[in-house]
């Protein structure tokens, strides 16, 4: 499974990169939003920090100029991968971008039929919003898990990118579902190591050694 980092902070990215975690990095539009600087500057900085796929939306709306950013885009590194919305009138734009050998992530899915049909368009990621669907009290993680059956049925090669991950415990079922890629804020992934019966267990484990009274493990 890989683990990418849903954020465009590039001191977010520094810190968590050298933990050897961080697969890859998913930024859009809001995301981008928070930084304020350039985002030219702000995505090739992310491209560089990371080995792994950075997705890059566009954010044209008419279906040329979002086939004309999409290039553009892909051009920005070699590890970009263009995100673009599910939309009908984007189908043509990415079944001919993926023709020319261009990776896309299709953002904003939130049903089977959707993620089956780009699918069948060859993209590499899919990326359905779990914590969109739970805002409007609809079980995210049922239609991520209906995902995930589709594609184990067809044997697609897309990969399924759990995105709108906002718990431990979304993770966490996602995890157990099989998904092919998580992408979780920074605020989640330090909430994973936070684990009050780890941190109690090292309390107990420093206590019994200062208990030893040694000063080093080989004495
Ligand atoms: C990532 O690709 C998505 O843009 C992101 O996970 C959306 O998360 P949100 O629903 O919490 O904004």
């Amino acid at each position: 499974m890989k683990l990418f980092l849903d954020t465009a902070n590039r001191e977010l990215i520094k810190k968590w990169v050298p933990t050897g975690l961080v697969d890859g990095v998913t930024t859009n539009p809001s995301l981008l939003l928070k930084e304020g600087s350039s985002t030219k500057e702000v995505l090739l900085d992310i491209c560089k920090m990371v080995e792994g796929d950075v997705s890059i939306e566009v954010v044209e709306k008419d279906p040329d100029a979002v086939f004309k950013q999409a290039i553009e885009i892909s051009k920005l590194a070699k590890n970009v991968v263009v995100k673009i919305p599910f939309q009908e009138n984007y189908l043509p734009v990415i079944h001919k971008l993926v023709k020319e050998g261009i990776k896309i992530n299709v953002t904003l899915i939130f049903s089977v039929i959707q993620s089956v049909l780009v699918a069948k368009l060859g993209v590499k990621y899919i990326s359905p919003f779990v914590g969109r669907w739970d805002d409007i009290d609809i079980d995210g993680m049922e239609v991520l898990e209906n995902i995930i059956i589709a594609k184990q049925n067809y044997d697609f090669d897309s990969e399924i990118l759990a995105a709108s991950i906002r718990s431990v415990i979304h993770l966490q079922k996602a995890i157990l579902m099989g998904v092919d890629v998580a992408t979780i804020p920074p605020l989640l992934l330090e909430k994973v190591f936070s684990h009050p019966l780890t941190k109690e267990g090292i309390i107990k484990f420093d206590s019994d050694w200062a208990k030893l009274g040694k000063k080093n493990l080989f004495e």
